[in-house]
């Protein structure tokens, strides 16, 4: 079988990469997919707290806990402990099952440095394929349907990682002109990207966020949206919600709400259908 990847990316914060991530991982589980999420977006561990576990991961890491842990797969120290431990328990002890479905790698602190020791990686394959490297070898064969990476909010060595191992990439954007701005930076960039390192990226989901459906003029951007990304907008746009933002920090996504708002149930459906096409679109693409 073949995994799918995709990754959150833009430069910029706050659109909702990581909000995107952890409700469209939970929607795939509902839609009976396995998924792994793995957070390479900062050692704040936000897709962490999303899901409800970075409490405990803190306190793992308060106990020396923390070995191995997703920095420690970018550089020698992972053939070590796998050397150590074998291959299965490593993997095993990278990745924790959270409640609402999804199996998760969450971020470490260790990440904090990881883009200047990627710098120091001369050759630029070596220094961009390392996840991809990692996924290949030992999470490919683990029965995931889809991996699901959460990337910084900026174009680093990091989340170039992110870009090559991946088939799709996914770009929340809020509704207005500087965003348009900003997707219109990212199509450069991964076109930069393609050209440099003759690694096809193609931008899976444009996912349009916080959307207002009451305002006239959030249903311009949208529609302008639709013109410039017509293959890969996505069929549902997901609307802005307060309920999205409680869930959020008290450690859940929407899908766990026992009652939820009209907009946090729209919320739902938005993601459900739009997990829905990323599967179809990933598919055809890898
Ligand atoms: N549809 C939504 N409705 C309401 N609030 C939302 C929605 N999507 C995201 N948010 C809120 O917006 C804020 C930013 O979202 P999120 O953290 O997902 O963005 P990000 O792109 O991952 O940011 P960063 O670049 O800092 O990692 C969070 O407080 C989140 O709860
Ligand atoms: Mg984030």
């Amino acid at each position: 079988m073949v995994t799918l990847r995709a990754a959150s990316f833009l430069d910029k914060g706050g659109t909702g990469k990581t909000t995107s991530i952890a409700h469209l991982g939970v929607a795939l589980t509902e839609l009976g997919h396995d998924v792994l999420l793995i957070d390479l977006a900062g050692k704040q561990g936000d897709l962490g707290k999303h899901l409800g576990e970075w409490e405990q991961v803190k306190e793992d890491i308060a106990n020396d806990e923390d070995w191995p842990n997703i920095s420690t797969v970018f550089d020698d120290t992972w053939n070590k402990i796998v050397d150590t431990v074998g291959e299965q328990e490593a993997v095993d002890k990278l990745i924790i099952e959270t409640e609402e479905g999804p199996d998760l790698i969450p971020a470490h602190p260790g990440l904090d440095s990881l883009d200047a020791e990627l710098g120091n990686v001369d050759d630029a394959t070596e220094r961009y394929s390392r996840l991809d490297a990692f996924l290949s070898q030992y999470i490919d064969g683990r029965g995931y349907d889809v991996v699901l990476v959460d990337l910084p909010g900026l174009t680093n060595n990091v989340s170039y990682n992110g870009l090559w191992a991946v088939d799709g990439v996914i770009t929340p954007v809020e509704m207005g002109p500087f965003e348009s701005e900003q997707a219109d930076a990212l199509r450069d960039d991964l076109e930069t990207f393609r050209d440099r390192f003759d690694v096809e990226v193609v931008l899976a989901m444009v996912l349009p966020n916080k959307m207002d459906t009451r305002t006239k003029l959030a249903s311009e951007y949208l529609e302008e949206f639709e013109d410039q990304y017509p293959d890969a907008i996505a069929p549902e746009p997901i609307p802005v919600s307060q309920d999205i933002r409680n869930a959020a920090n008290s450690g859940q996504t929407a899908f766990a709400l026992e009652e939820p708002s009209t907009t946090a149930e729209r919320a739902r459906e938005a993601f459900l259908a739009d997990a829905e096409a990323l599967v179809d679109r990933l598919g055809e693409k890898a």
